[in-house]
C-alpha cells in the first residue's frame, strides 16, 4: 500500500517535473521579439464567429469624452495646439490642479439616447467609448479606483452604462477603449508622464491594482462588449501585455482585440493603422483606420477643420475598397453634446449610407487597384528614396460574390470605362433607383463600357452596380 502510494507519488512528481521542462522550453523556444505580422491577428474558426458582425459593420463611432473636454485645448487662456486630450501632458498641467477639472464637471445636457441615435442615423453599428483615457480619469463607475467620473464629479452618472443600455436599445454594438499602459495618474503605470520604460516604477503594481480590475469590471458590468480597444503599449513586455488579452479571452470570449493591446507580442483579432492613416492600396487581413471628424480626439475649439460628408464617404469607402474598416471619432463637448457641424455632417453621411449601404455593409476588397493611383514614376520621398504614391480619387469599388460597386465621385459621362473585369456583366443599374432600370453595357472580354445619364444623380457619390456572372467568362 506504502509502496503504491511511493511509486503513485514518485510518478506525479516526475509526470510534474517533466510539464515544468515542457513549459520552460516553451518559454525558451517562443520569438524573442514581436510576432511576423501574418502571426499576429487570430487565424482560427473562433475568430472568424467573434469578428463576422465586424467585417459586416465597416463603420464605427469613436468617442473620446473625459476630463480634457471641460478646457477643450485651452489652458491659462492660451491655445494648446495639437490632441486635446493629451492636453495635461501638453500644458505641463500639475496632476493635483488637472484633478479639480472633475468638480467642474457638470454635462448637464448628456444624453445616451442622442449620442447614440446619431451614430445610428449616421449608418455606423458600434460604439467605441473612451472608459479611461492616459489621464487614468474613468469615465465609468469605478470599484477598482475613485478617480472616476462618479466618485470626483458633480454629475455622479455612469455614462458608459447609460450608452451601452442605449445601444442594446438600437442593436449597435457597444464597445470600450481602455488605456492600459499610459496613466498618468499612477506614478507606477510604466508610461507614466515623465518616465520612460526602465524607470523604477512597479508597472506590475498599477496592472494588478487597476489596470486589471479595471479591465474586468468593464467586461462584468456593461454587458457583452463588441470590442475592447487597447492603445500605445509601447515599453510594454509580453509578460505585461498578455495579461489584458487573457482577461478579455477569458471573461468575454466574443469580445475582439485590437492590435494595439502589445507591440506585436500578443495575438488579436484586428490590426489597428496609424492614427488618420489610410493605406494607399490594398492591405490584408483584418485592419481599421481610426480617424477623427475634424483633427483632433477631444474636443478642441480651436480646431474647425471638420470633414465634409463627402469627404466621410470617400474615406470610408476607400477604407472599404482595400478590405478595412473605418472608425471615426466625435468628440463631445464637457457639457455632454457632439459639437456642430458634426450631427449634420454624420446625418448627411447616414442618408448616402442608406440609399447606397449595400455597396459598403459587408462589402470586400476592389478586385482592381488602378483606381487607387500609383507610384510617380519620377518623384521621390526625400526621407525613403521610394517613389511617391499619387492617390487617384475618381472612383472606388467595392464587392460581393457575384456584384461589384462602382462608387463614382467624379462624374465620368457620357461613359465609364472598365477594364479586368473578370465574368459576365449581367445587369448594371444606378443602386438609389428604386426600379433598377438597366444601364446599358457593352462588354467585349473582360471590357466593359457603361453609358451614364449626363448628371450624377449624387451630388456625393453614384454607385453602380455590376452583377457579374464569374462563372461565364465572355
Ligand atoms: C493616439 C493618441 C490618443 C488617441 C488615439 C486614438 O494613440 O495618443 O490620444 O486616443 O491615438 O487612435
Amino acid at each position: 500500500m506504502n509502496s503504491a502510494i511511493q511509486s503513485i507519488s514518485c510518478l506525479l512528481a516526475s509526470l510534474s517535473l517533466a510539464a515544468s521542462a515542457l513549459a520552460q522550453t516553451n518559454v525558451q523556444t517562443q520569438p524573442p521579439g514581436p510576432l511576423p505580422a501574418a502571426e499576429l491577428l487570430e487565424n482560427n474558426p473562433a475568430h472568424d464567429a467573434r469578428i463576422a458582425w465586424w467585417r459586416e459593420a465597416k463603420f464605427g463611432m469613436f468617442i473620446h469624452w473625459g476630463l480634457y473636454s471641460t478646457l477643450a485645448g485651452e489652458w491659462q487662456g492660451k491655445e494648446i495646439p495639437g490632441n486635446a486630450e493629451w492636453i495635461m501632458a501638453k500644458a505641463k498641467i500639475p496632476m493635483p490642479e488637472y484633478e479639480n477639472l472633475a468638480g467642474e464637471f457638470n454635462p448637464v445636457k448628456f444624453d445616451a439616447e442622442e449620442w447614440v441615435r446619431l451614430a445610428k442615423d449616421a449608418g455606423m453599428k458600434y460604439v467605441v467609448f473612451v472608459a479611461k483615457h492616459h489621464d487614468g480619469f474613468a469615465m465609468y463607475d469605478s470599484k477598482a479606483d475613485d478617480f472616476n467620473i462618479v466618485s470626483r464629479t458633480p454629475w455622479k452618472r455612469d455614462p458608459a452604462k447609460e450608452l451601452a443600455e442605449a445601444c442594446a436599445r438600437h442593436q449597435i454594438k457597444f464597445c470600450v477603449y481602455y488605456s492600459h499602459n499610459l496613466d498618468w495618474h499612477e506614478p507606477n503605470a510604466t508610461a507614466s508622464r515623465d518616465k520612460g520604460p526602465g524607470s523604477d516604477c512597479d508597472f506590475g503594481k498599477y496592472m494588478h491594482d487597476k489596470a486589471l480590475p479595471q479591465l474586468r469590471e468593464l467586461l462584468t458590468g456593461y454587458g457583452p462588449l463588441g470590442l475592447v480597444w487597447f492603445d500605445m503599449a509601447g515599453g510594454m513586455t509580453r509578460e505585461q501585455s498578455q495579461p489584458f488579452a487573457d482577461l478579455v479571452r477569458s471573461l468575454q470570449p466574443d469580445c475582439l482585440i485590437n492590435s494595439r493591446v502589445s507591440k506585436g507580442f500578443v495575438k488579436c483579432d484586428y490590426l489597428t493603422k496609424g492614427d488618420h492613416s489610410i493605406p494607399t492600396q490594398h492591405s490584408l487581413g483584418d485592419w481599421e483606420t481610426p480617424d477623427t471628424m475634424n483633427e483632433t480626439w477631444g474636443c478642441q475649439k480651436f480646431d474647425k477643420n471638420w470633414k465634409s460628408p463627402d469627404q466621410v464617404v470617400f474615406n470610408l469607402v476607400d477604407v472599404v475598397s482595400k478590405g478595412g474598416n473605418y472608425l471615426l471619432n466625435v468628440g463631445p463637448t464637457a457639457e455632454g453634446v457632439i459639437p456642430a457641424p458634426c450631427p449634420e455632417y454624420l446625418r448627411a453621411v447616414g442618408s448616402w449610407l442608406k440609399a447606397n449601404g449595400e455597396a459598403v455593409y459587408g462589402c470586400g476588397q476592389s478586385p482592381f487597384g488602378g483606381e487607387m493611383g500609383a507610384e510617380s514614376p519620377t518623384e521621390k520621398d526625400p526621407k525613403t528614396g521610394k517613389p511617391v504614391f499619387i492617390a487617384a480619387k475618381d472612383w472606388r469599388c467595392t464587392a460581393k460574390p457575384g456584384r461589384l460597386y462602382l462608387h463614382l465621385f467624379k462624374w465620368p459621362a457620357p461613359s465609364f470605362e472598365l477594364a479586368g473585369v473578370n465574368g459576365k456583366v449581367r445587369k448594371a443599374y444606378l443602386l438609389d433607383d428604386a426600379n433598377r432600370t438597366p444601364i446599358e453595357v457593352r462588354q467585349t472580354g473582360d471590357n466593359v463600357s457603361l453609358s451614364l445619364p449626363e448628371k450624377s444623380p449624387d451630388s456625393i457619390a453614384t454607385v453602380v452596380c455590376l452583377e457579374v456572372d464569374e462563372a461565364d467568362r465572355p
